[in-house]
């Protein structure tokens, strides 16, 4: 296992002490994107070969970034990089340089150059992203079998050369991640079906496949910057030596209220995929505007999760695929009536999966995962997975939690018997 980054108390404590001299988020914004600097250059994903060992050495390296593809031009902008307009003093500069001194978050293990850290640390830095937006990462673990239950069988539909998937509140990129792998190296029923395709070839579909939108507009730029440092490096090339006008399809947007902005398009995608917020909008005036543009399930003092709901279910093409994981404050609560009674059996729901008991990192709000098809309901069935105890202690590795296992295992296993049956008909029909 990697060295662990810093604890989350020791982030918080970087950015006070940076913040003495400009304010919090230019403090987040010079901690972070000095660490962005030292992994574009330790990977060398940019032409600059100086380290980045003194504030203006930062600013020359994201000024290359910026500029080796047109999907990374905010860098430049001081609106989401507010770094640029607040001068560091010598001795802040200090305390930046040692905290990174170590290159934990450089670190992305030994076979992928996917900034995984970078998303994991912005969450650590930046207190308004998680109080104001709710951003926490969703766990790759986790992430991965959202994506078995939703982009893989979306794509053995419709075919990995014209599938498409969306986040709609994808953060810094755990999950597009997750989803640019599954679509990069997709094996259908155990073949090699890109197996013809070169890598180049396998990385722009994936690019072609993946879709986010995101509140908080620098998680939007660090996960173009995910995307475009995890293709060159598989590529083994610099940022700037991919084709500039591959796809980097992630967009700044309130996706519950903005309608003009094209990758929101409804009806759009075979696989929507998501760990929505949860929280109740402080705000009342965002508050009202929410509950006047999804008047079927937002009711009461209601969670985000039951508006995202909904809009996930709109993003998605007729037969679309779409897993959530997800509060389950709706299934106790007075808000989640409605919801459930007269929402959600309109749709197709396949899988109930209660993750409650599953020790997942930063998510103190009981979850659960559900799946559904976007087209009516279609036999009497759902699949459950019901918890009966929670995880004993917080495993050391919560990838391998005990219930976290007995959950993903048995969904697998379900899953593996439904392919073979898939195939036992296929092939009977054959014959
Ligand atoms: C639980 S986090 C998702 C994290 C993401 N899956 C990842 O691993 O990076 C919820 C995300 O919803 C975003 N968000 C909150 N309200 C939003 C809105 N109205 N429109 C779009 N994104 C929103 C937050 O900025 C945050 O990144």
């Amino acid at each position: 296992m990697n060295v662990p980054l810093p604890s989350a108390r020791a982030h918080e404590r970087l950015v006070q002490n940076l913040a003495t001299g400009i304010d919090t988020p230019a403090a987040v914004s010079w901690a972070h994107v000095t660490a962005v600097a030292h992994h574009c250059v330790r990977h060398a994903l940019v032409p600059a070969t100086e380290p980045p060992g003194s504030p203006d050495a930062v600013r020359r390296v994201i000024t290359e970034l910026a500029s080796a593809h047109p999907g990374l031009a905010g860098f430049l902008d001081p609106q989401v990089v507010p770094f640029w307009t607040a001068p560091l003093t010598p001795a802040a500069w200090t305390v930046l340089r040692d905290f990174w001194a170590g290159g934990e978050v450089m670190d992305d293990g030994p076979h992928r150059v996917d900034g995984y850290r970078l998303g994991d640390a912005y969450q650590a830095l930046s207190a308004d992203a998680r109080r104001s937006r709710a951003l926490c990462q969703t766990p790759p673990w986790i992430a991965e079998l959202l994506l078995e239950l939703s982009l893989e069988p979306a794509t053995d539909e419709i075919g990995p050369q014209a599938v498409r998937m969306i986040d709609p509140a994808c953060g810094t990129g755990h999950i597009l991640l997750e989803a640019f792998h599954s679509a990069r190296v997709y094996r259908r029923r155990g073949r090699a079906y890109g197996a013809h395709l070169s890598s180049e070839a396998s990385i722009e579909r994936a690019l072609q496949t993946v879709h986010g939108v995101d509140l908080d507009a620098y998680a939007v730029l660090l996960a173009r910057y995910r995307l475009l440092a995890t293709s060159a490096s598989i590529l083994k090339v610099r940022i700037d030596q991919l084709p500039r006008a591959w796809p980097v399809q992630v967009a700044c947007a309130n996706s519950l209220l903005d309608r003009e902005e094209p990758l929101l398009e409804r009806c759009r995608y075979h696989a929507v995929v998501s760990n929505p917020p949860y929280i109740v909008v402080a705000d009342a005036r965002q508050r009202d505007l929410i509950r006047k543009a999804y008047p079927r399930v937002a009711a009461g003092k209601f969670p985000l999760a039951l508006p995202f709901c909904e809009l996930m279910f709109s993003l998605a093409a007729p037969g679309g695929h779409v897993a959530q994981l997800t509060s389950n404050s709706f299934m106790k609560r007075e808000f989640g009536r409605k919801f459930i009674e007269q929402y959600l059996p309109a749709f197709d729901m396949r899988w109930v999966i209660d993750t409650s008991g599953a020790y997942i990192p930063g998510h103190g709000t009981p979850t659960v995962i559900l799946v559904h098809r976007i087209r009516p309901p279609q036999g009497d069935t759902v699949i459950t997975v019901r918890g009966v105890q929670g995880e004993p202690s917080i495993p050391e590795d919560p990838a391998r939690g005990k219930v976290w296992s007995a959950i993903a295992d048995s969904v697998r296993r379900r899953l593996a018997e439904d392919r073979l049956k898939d195939a036992l008909a296929s092939h009977s029909d054959i014959a």
